[in-house]
């Protein structure tokens, strides 16, 4: 029987512990695919993600056919089908971004390389570590001879909370939410969208509208509350738990990956991907956007109109993912 190949960078942090056991429960690629992990981790992490590795084997997860533990990309990113980039360089005191770029770029460049050198043909990476859209950036640069819509990065938690607080805001199911947008950097710059959004087939705009007593009321409550408790949802976490989010970012990069190789019915969802100029983006950046799949990749979800309020904060994000291009750029990568 074949097998997929994940890869899980950072397997023996917070997010690679969430990660683990659900993707060998089944969770991301379905209870019908064998998998083998691969956990890539540094020689500091390393004692942490074998524990986790003999814990996999505790669970005897029928679909799990084999674990590796390795600090050697090369060999963590060999016959690689999914790979998972969560592994990166939290900014230290008194890091200056470049400092971060630069410490980041060390290590998705060479994973880019490895993934070149060693992974399946068809591989896709998602980038979780931040930050993630200009570190997919930097590894789908240095992923010579792999094209580079194979790398994303995860804007999917941003996609998730956005939904969860019209879920609760508007007392309705998840699932009733549809068509909710990010756009830009996973960052405090990104733009979560409900212009396009509907409610049980209704546009959720209207329906905002008739809740909060006005249009005006309704813009107010997006602008005021809803886009920075979305943007600033991280800090949110961090203050309320006394940690970053993990099981929701975990959840999200299962979502993502599980999306992307399954397809996004008649919906769509986000995340960052390769921007080819869709809405005035710049090519080659990692935005994130509206994106759909097939089952073969996500594409941008294109012809939506754009109001001013939108293209400003597009733009704003954009400019901030220009920045750090341009910062990579000047280091000499990318
Ligand atoms: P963590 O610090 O618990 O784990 C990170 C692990 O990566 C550590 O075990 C470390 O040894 C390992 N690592 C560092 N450099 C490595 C390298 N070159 N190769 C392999 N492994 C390496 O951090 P946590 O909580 O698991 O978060 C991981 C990343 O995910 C962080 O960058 C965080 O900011 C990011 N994140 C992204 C989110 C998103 O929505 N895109 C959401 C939440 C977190």
């Amino acid at each position: 029987m074949t097998h997929t190949t994940v890869t899980i960078t950072g397997a023996g942090g917070q997010i690679g512990y969430a990660l683990l056991f659900r993707i060998a429960a089944g969770d991301m690629l379905g209870f019908d695919r064998p998998l083998r992990l691969r956990l890539l981790e540094i020689p500091s992490g390393i004692r942490a993600a074998e524990g986790a590795a003999l814990e996999l084997q505790d669970c005897a997860f029928p679909l799990l056919h084999g674990v590796e533990v390795t600090d050697d990309p090369r060999v963590a990113f060999e016959g690689c089908d999914i790979g998972m980039l969560v592994g990166a360089r939290p900014r230290g005191p008194g890091m200056e971004r470049a400092d971060l770029l630069a410490a980041n770029a060390g290590i998705f460049g060479p994973q880019g390389a490895a993934i070149a050198a060693t992974a399946a043909p068809d591989v896709r990476a998602v980038v979780v570590g931040n930050p993630a859209n200009t570190n997919a950036l930097i590894a789908a640069a240095a992923a010579d001879g792999v094209p580079d819509d194979r790398f994303s990065a995860l804007t999917r938690l941003d996609h998730n909370r956005a939904v969860g607080q019209l879920s609760a805001v508007l007392d309705a199911p998840v699932e009733w939410i549809r068509d909710v947008a990010i756009w830009g950097n996973h960052s405090a710059t990104q733009f979560p969208d409900v212009s396009h959004a509907t409610l049980a087939g209704r546009p959720l705009s209207r329906v905002l509208a008739e809740r909060m007593g006005s249009v005006g009321d309704a813009l107010a409550w997006l602008d005021e509350v809803f886009i920075p408790r979305v943007s600033g949802r991280g800090a949110e976490i961090i203050q309320v738990r006394g940690s970053s989010s993990v099981a929701s970012a975990a959840n999200a990069a299962i979502e993502h990956v599980r999306d992307e190789v399954h397809g996004t019915p008649g919906g769509w969802t986000s995340a960052a991907i390769v921007s080819r100029g869709e809405y005035g983006v710049p090519e080659g950046l990692v935005c994130s956007f509206p994106v759909a799949s097939d089952g073969t990749g996500y594409r941008v979800v294109e012809g939506l109109t754009i109001d001013e309020r939108a293209r400003s904060r597009i733009d704003a994000s954009v400019a901030e993912l220009i920045d750090e291009r341009d910062a990579v750029r000047a280091l000499g990568f990318a």
